[in-house]
């Protein structure tokens, strides 16, 4: 006998982990988390924006947890989601959101430096399958838990200048799809999110930006709230029968 399925996206009081949640995308996803009823540990390395987004949770009555670090290490990983889980309880809810491309280091790939893609992958594809790794065993076991990873629409439709940060985001979505197989029997849902043009503080510094909205054909740039609304519906139990997804969210991009 099967349950029934969700009739709201409340997330039910669930412990959430939210990587590169001081800003942008990862900010409005910890914020509509809170929003939806979870309690949400966020990682980054910027201390400012972590308080901020702690103070943003708080004020709506939410509880939030900080911690400082580089996403990129491995220790800290392993440390921070035994803290979590020893400190306060299991993860139910993986948003692996930290990311960016090389920016100021991007090149056409003809002249790109190798080092620029090591970076890129660390940050890009390996923290989150170290997150996910470290999440895996416990959700399996409960036959509960939800991932969802934000990828980019750069891994379908390719991106000038960051073939790296393309690279990594298409491993992204292989990441997701493989582990929503081997996950799907024990009820945990996996699934990944890919943005277009999203007006953050750092899109707007891109250089192709204006470029990207001359080419949406909605005719302007989404919101970070656009992607935590997306989030938040495969981050609850809505989504119990959506797995291995990877989720398109541009203003119909798609269709160039
Ligand atoms: N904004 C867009 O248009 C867009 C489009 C497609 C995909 N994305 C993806 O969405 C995600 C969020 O992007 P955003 O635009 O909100 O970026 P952002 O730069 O506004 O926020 C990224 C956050 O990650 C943190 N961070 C970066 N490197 C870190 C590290 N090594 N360790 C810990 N924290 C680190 C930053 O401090 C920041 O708080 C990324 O994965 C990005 O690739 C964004």
């Amino acid at each position: 006998m099967v349950a029934e399925a969700a009739t709201t996206m409340d997330l039910g009081g669930g412990l959430a982990v939210v990587t590169g949640g001081a800003n942008g995308i990862g900010q409005a996803c910890a914020v509509q988390f809170a929003r939806s009823g979870a309690e949400v540990v966020v990682i980054d390395r910027d201390e400012a924006g972590l308080s901020v987004t702690g103070d943003r949770i708080r004020e709506l009555g939410g509880k939030a947890h900080a911690i400082v670090g580089d996403c990129t290490s491995r220790e800290f990983l392993r440390e921070s989601f035994a803290r979590i889980e020893s400190d306060l309880r299991p993860v139910e809810i993986l948003l692996n959101n930290v990311g960016q491309s090389a920016r100021e280091r991007a090149s056409e790939f003809w002249c790109s430096e190798p080092e620029v893609w090591d970076d890129m992958i660390d940050l890009n594809l390996k923290s989150m399958m170290m997150c996910t790794r470290l999440v895996v065993p416990g959700m399996r076991e409960r036959q509960r838990g939800k991932i969802i990873s934000i990828a980019s629409e750069a891994a379908y439709m390719g991106s000038e200048g960051v073939a790296e940060y393309a690279a990594a985001k298409a491993g992204v979505i292989g990441l997701t799809r493989s582990v929503a197989r081997e996950l799907a029997p024990f009820h945990v849902n996996v699934n990944a999110v890919c943005p277009g043009p999203i007006r953050t503080a750092a899109a707007d510094r891109l250089p192709i930006w204006q470029k990207y909205l001359d080419e949406t054909p909605m005719g302007f740039a989404g919101l970070p709230q656009d992607i935590a609304n997306a989030v938040t519906f495969f981050a609850s139990d809505m989504s119990r029968y959506v797995t291995g997804q990877a989720l398109i969210v541009n203003g119909g991009r798609w269709w160039v």
